[in-house]
């Protein structure tokens, strides 16, 4: 299938990174033109896993000057997404299956209201069908490829299809969020999701334990 001429962007994922030498790890993808920096936050209750939280995004977010892109994979967003817009996120996103789907208006309103662009994410299970109606409202939809809580896991095939479906819903209807994905992307899965739609191509894995140039060019294609 042939690939469209707009740019993909790489955004590597943190929760893979050398947390010894933090500031090396994001000054070294930063110098290599990368555009986002995604921040996977797990609270060991949405997900079976804890990474990091608003400390660790408030002593680095201002440190760089990439797009500070917050995934939260917790439950109760609405109860943390301006404590995540203060520590310096620039997107939060915050998934579908979090939360009562009566608040989900109310909690992108939020984070609008304070100047900072919305996402949804919905896991392997959610089907694109059941996120059309908040599509209007958002900046960004993030696709996970993989069940959320770890970095390392094989690419589910089945994102393909919600990637398409979503460039177009776009194209259909003239909106214009970002399609993101995430979870087992290398050189591989990379060109199939660019081929798909994607706009934004996260890794954690592939970036962080290979040459780094390496990876983000083979990502880009
Ligand atoms: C899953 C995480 C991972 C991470 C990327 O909850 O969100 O998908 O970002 O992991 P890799 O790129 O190592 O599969
Ligand atoms: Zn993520």
């Amino acid at each position: 299938m042939k690939e469209s001429s707009k740019e993909v962007f790489v955004a590597p994922s943190l929760l893979s990174a050398d947390f010894s030498k933090l500031n090396e790890e994001i000054r070294e993808v930063e110098e290599l033109g990368v555009k986002y920096l995604h921040f996977d936050v797990m609270d060991g209750h949405f997900v079976d896993n804890i990474s990091f939280g608003i400390p660790v995004l408030k002593s680095i977010s201002h440190t760089h000057h990439m797009i500070n892109d917050v995934h939260l994979m917790i439950s109760e967003p609405k109860k943390y997404v301006e404590d995540f817009i203060d520590a310096g996120a620039d997107i939060v996103t915050f998934h579908y299956e979090a939360c009562a789907k009566d608040e989900i208006e109310e909690i992108i309103d939020l984070i609008h209201s304070h100047g900072v662009k919305a996402g949804i994410a919905i896991k392997p299970k959610t089907d694109v069908s059941e996120i059309i109606p908040f599509l209007h409202d958002l900046d960004l939809l993030l696709v996970m490829s993989v069940e959320p809580g770890f970095g390392g896991q094989q690419f589910l095939p089945i994102s393909l299809s919600k990637i398409k479906k979503l460039d177009e819903y776009r194209s259909e209807n003239d909106l214009n969020y970002l399609i993101e994905v995430d979870g087992g992307i290398n050189e591989v899965t990379a060109k199939e999701c660019r081929e798909a739609g994607v706009d934004i191509l996260v890794a954690g894995n592939y970036i962080f334990k290979n040459n780094k140039k390496d990876a983000i060019r083979a990502l880009k294609g």
